[in-house]
C-alpha cells in the first residue's frame, strides 16, 4: 500500500493500464537512477484539459532538449491524456505524465543500444484554490536559487525544488521566492509575478525559470484587461517594494502573495491587478 493515494486507481504504464498500487518499474530505470526524465502536469476542469496543446508543445520541447525520442505524435499524446482523464471520471483533476530515458545498465552516458522510454501517466483529484487562499493570499520567504542552469526543462530531477519547498515549510510559510545573483527567478514549483505602478512584470523566459503554461495565458489575460505587461530582469529590491506579488501554476492557478519575508506586500491584501487576472482566469475555466 502506498500511503495517501488511491491504490485502486488505474494508471498508464508503457502501454498497459494497471492499478496504481501494482504499477512497477525496474530499479535500473534511468528516471530512478539519474532523474533522467521529464514530466508534465495538465490541469482539467469538469474533466476537460486546460491548455492541452500548450502543455504538449512544452512536453515536446523538454523531450527534445534532453534528447529522448518516444516516436509518439501529438495526436497520440493527446489521445492518451484525454482517455486517462475520461477514464478517471474525475471533474477537477490533473494528469501527470512522465517520460524517462528507459531501463539500461547504469552508466551516465546515454545507452549505446537504444532503449524504450518509460511512459507513465496518472490522474489525481485536484482541489482548486479555496476562498481563504484567494482572499488572504500566500506567504513566502526569499532564498538563493541553488538549482542548475537548465530550469527551462521540465525535468524530474527536482531535488533543488524539493529542498526549496521544504525550506518554506520549515519556515512556516507557503512557498519561496528564489533569487539568482539578486535577480528574481521563480518559486519552488510556480512562476512569480510582480506589479509596480500598474505594470505587470515577469522574469524573462530564459534558462533560469520554467516557462509555465500560465505564463503566456496570464499575459493574454493582462492584454485583454488592458494591464501593461513587461518581461524583464527583476531585481530583489524591486520585489521587496512591489505593489503586488502573485504566483501561478497548474494547481495554484493564480494566487496573490500577501506576505513576503514576514512583511506585508503592498496593502497586505490581494491587489486590484490580481483581482482582474483572477476574474479572467475564472471566466476562462467557466468557458472551457
Ligand atoms: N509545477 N516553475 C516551476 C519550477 C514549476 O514546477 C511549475 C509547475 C511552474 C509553473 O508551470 P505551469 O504554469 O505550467 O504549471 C513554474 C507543476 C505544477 C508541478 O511540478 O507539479
Amino acid at each position: 500500500m502506498i500511503p495517501n493515494v488511491d491504490n485502486d486507481s488505474l494508471v498508464y504504464l508503457n502501454g498497459d493500464l494497471v492499478r496504481l498500487g501494482d504499477a512497477k518499474i525496474s530499479v535500473l530505470d534511468r528516471g530512478f537512477i539519474f532523474g533522467d526524465g521529464i514530466y508534465e502536469v495538465v490541469p482539467a476542469y469538469r474533466g476537460k484539459p486546460f491548455r492541452i496543446h500548450e502543455h504538449l508543445a512544452r512536453l515536446n520541447r523538454s523531450l527534445k532538449k534532453v534528447r529522448i525520442d518516444t516516436g509518439k505524435s501529438d495526436a497520440e499524446w493527446e489521445h492518451l491524456l484525454r482517455s486517462m482523464l475520461q477514464r478517471s471520471g474525475l471533474a477537477d483533476c490533473m494528469a501527470y505524465l512522465q517520460v524517462t530515458r528507459g531501463v539500461a545498465k547504469r552508466d551516465h552516458g546515454f545507452p549505446d543500444e537504444p532503449c524504450e522510454p518509460t511512459i507513465f501517466c496518472m490522474v489525481s483529484p485536484f482541489a482548486r484554490p479555496d476562498a481563504h487562499k484567494r482572499e488572504h493570499g500566500m506567504s513566502v520567504v526569499s532564498m538563493p536559487d541553488l538549482r542548475w542552469l537548465h530550469c527551462d526543462i521540465k525535468s524530474v530531477s527536482l531535488l533543488g525544488n524539493v529542498l526549496a519547498k521544504q525550506f518554506a515549510t520549515d519556515e512556516g510559510v507557503d512557498d519561496v521566492v528564489q533569487f539568482r545573483d539578486e535577480r528574481l527567478s521563480e518559486g519552488s514549483s510556480c512562476n512569480i509575478w510582480m506589479v509596480k505602478d500598474g505594470v505587470l512584470c515577469a522574469p524573462l523566459r530564459d534558462e533560469f525559470i520554467l516557462e509555465g503554461i500560465r505564463y503566456a495565458f496570464i499575459q493574454e489575460l493582462a492584454e485583454e484587461a488592458g494591464i501593461p505587461f513587461e518581461a524583464r530582469t527583476i531585481l530583489r529590491d524591486e520585489v521587496e517594494h512591489a505593489d503586488e506579488l502573485m504566483l501561478s501554476s497548474a494547481t495554484k492557478e493564480i494566487l496573490p502573495i500577501t506576505q513576503y519575508d514576514g512583511r506585508a506586500v503592498g496593502s497586505g491584501t490581494p491587489g486590484p491587478v490580481y483581482a482582474r487576472l483572477r476574474a479572467g482566469y475564472d471566466a476562462a475555466i467557466a468557458a472551457l
